[in-house]
C-alpha cells in the first residue's frame, strides 16, 4: 500500500489569514510534502479578488515565511487555474487538504469533494477541523474589516497586514 506522500491545500487566500497558515502547517505535519495552490480566480460566488493572483502568491509565501511554515521543509505555493484535480495530477499530489470550521464549510466542501472524487476517484480529500481560536476567521471577513479601518493584527500574519492597509489606503 503507497501512503500519500504529497498533499494540495487549494484556496483563493484572498489574502491569506492565519487560519489558513493553521490548515497549511498542520497539513505539513500530516504529510512530507504540501503545495499551496492558489486559484485564479475565485469561483464560489463567481465574483473577482480584491488582490491579484501574483498579490496572493507573494503574500502567501511571505506569510508561511513569517509564520515558521517554510523552515518546516516540503512547502511550496504555486498559483493554479483550471481543475483542482488536474493540478493535482500535474503536481503528482495524492491528496487535497481543506480545514472546516463550521457546519456551513461542511456542506460547500462535501459538494466540491464529492465532485472531486467523481472527477479523480485516485484523489483523496482529507479535512481537518481548524483551531477554535480561528473558527470565526474568513479572507471576507478580514476584508471588509480591513476595508473599514479596523485593526486584522490579530487574524492575518504581520506582512498581510500591512498589505491590506496599503491596499484599503489606495483603495
Ligand atoms: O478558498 P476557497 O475559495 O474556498 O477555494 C475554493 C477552491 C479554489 C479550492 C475551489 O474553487 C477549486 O477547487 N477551484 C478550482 C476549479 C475546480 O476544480 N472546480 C471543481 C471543484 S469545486
Amino acid at each position: 500500500m503507497n501512503h500519500i506522500q504529497h498533499v494540495v491545500v487549494p484556496g483563493t487566500f484572498d489574502p491569506v489569514t492565519l487560519g489558513h497558515v493553521d490548515v497549511i502547517s498542520r497539513a505539513r505535519h500530516l504529510f512530507p510534502k504540501v503545495t499551496v495552490a492558489v486559484a485564479e480566480s475565485r469561483t464560489k460566488r463567481g465574483v473577482g479578488t480584491a488582490f491579484t493572483l501574483d498579490e496572493r502568491v507573494d503574500m502567501l509565501r511571505e506569510a508561511l515565511e513569517e509564520q515558521g511554515v517554510i523552515k518546516l521543509g516540503g512547502v511550496q505555493v504555486l498559483p493554479f487555474t483550471g481543475l483542482l484535480v488536474d493540478f493535482c495530477r500535474e503536481q503528482g499530489a495524492g491528496g487535497v487538504v481543506k480545514g472546516l470550521r463550521a457546519m456551513t464549510d461542511f456542506e460547500y466542501e462535501l459538494q466540491q469533494a464529492d465532485l472531486n472524487a467523481h472527477l479523480a476517484p485516485d484523489i483523496e480529500s482529507v479535512f481537518v477541523m481548524s483551531n477554535p481560536g480561528y473558527g470565526y476567521v474568513s479572507s471576507s471577513i478580514v476584508r471588509e474589516l480591513a476595508s473599514l479601518g479596523s485593526d486584522v493584527d490579530t487574524l492575518v500574519p504581520a506582512c498581510v497586514a500591512a498589505r491590506l492597509k496599503e491596499h484599503f489606503a489606495e483603495g
